[in-house]
């Protein structure tokens, strides 16, 4: 079984709906490698995994470890990397440094960068130099202390005419996909329509041409989850329930029962 590639994926544009979803660790990404188009390696990793306030804090190190944990515990799905804030808004230049660094470190084949028409150079600067480059325009997590929170965009029509000029922006740009977070869905439907590349959609449509949703937040992991989440199951129950079996056993020295412990050689 060969890897998706990123002109497989591009092509996909208007086809059967491309799945993704986020990992951060071996065995998550183990587990879902088989049935998604591609993980990605997402800065929500400071929330999910480090219990961090935003995503504003999570550096380029911490995305290296767990991105290369994610290539190794993947073969089949395209493997995304997302850049981290203030490695690569400053310039073209810094971001390829940036994005060189991550594709070296972990062996993923493409990174993600949050931002429209002001970074539509750096996604082209990047395409050009073989770095594919996935836009990610409405809700952009990184920009929390400038938006004042993770609330919809594209409410406005203002906002909306701006989200739009971002997302054709980036993908004129050479981006091969590009993720709608957060914005009222006909938006979505317009970008969509409108843009050559694949959109896939968080908070978005389901027109969209894919989904991806943070993996904690799907299984039911995480406590606080945006309305756009849907639980497809309840991990954090059934977490507590085993948890709480072990210590009702431990402390009736139930176990080790008598398969878990070693007889001595007779
Ligand atoms: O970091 C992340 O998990 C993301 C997706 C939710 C799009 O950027
Ligand atoms: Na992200």
């Amino acid at each position: 079984l060969k890897r998706l590639t990123v002109p497989a994926i591009r092509k996909r544009k208007g086809g059967e709906p491309l799945v993704m979803l986020t990992a951060y660790t071996v065995r998550t990404a183990q587990l879902l490698d088989p049935h998604c188009d591609m993980l990605l390696v997402g800065d929500s990793l400071g929330q999910v995994v480090y219990g961090l306030p935003s995503t504003v804090p999570v550096t380029l190190e911490m995305m290296a470890a767990h991105g290369a944990a994610v290539v190794r515990g993947s073969y089949h799905a395209l493997v995304v990397i997302d850049m981290p804030f203030g490695s690569y808004e400053a310039s073209p230049e810094k971001a390829f440094e940036s994005a060189a660094f991550l594709l070296k470190a972990t062996g993923a084949a493409a990174v993600k960068l949050e931002g429209g028409e002001a970074m539509a150079p750096t996604v082209r600067f990047l395409s050009e130099r073989g770095v594919p480059v996935m836009g990610h325009v409405g809700l952009t997590p990184q920009a929390v202390n400038a938006l004042g929170g993770y609330g919809a965009r594209g409410r406005s029509e203002a906002e909306a005419a701006k989200i739009v000029a971002d997302a054709s922006a980036v993908a004129a740009a050479g981006a091969f996909a590009v993720v709608i977070e957060g914005v009222v869905e006909p938006i979505a439907v317009a970008i969509t329509e409108s843009v050559a590349c694949p959109t896939i959609g968080i908070g978005a449509s389901a027109r969209c041409d894919g989904q991806v949703l943070v993996a904690e937040d799907m299984l039911g992991l995480f406590e606080r989850v945006p309305r756009f989440v849907k639980r497809f199951d309840d991990l954090a129950g059934r977490v507590g329930d085993a948890a709480a079996r072990y210590a009702a056993e431990v402390r009736a020295r139930q176990f080790p029962g008598p398969d878990q412990v070693y007889a001595p050689k007779d």
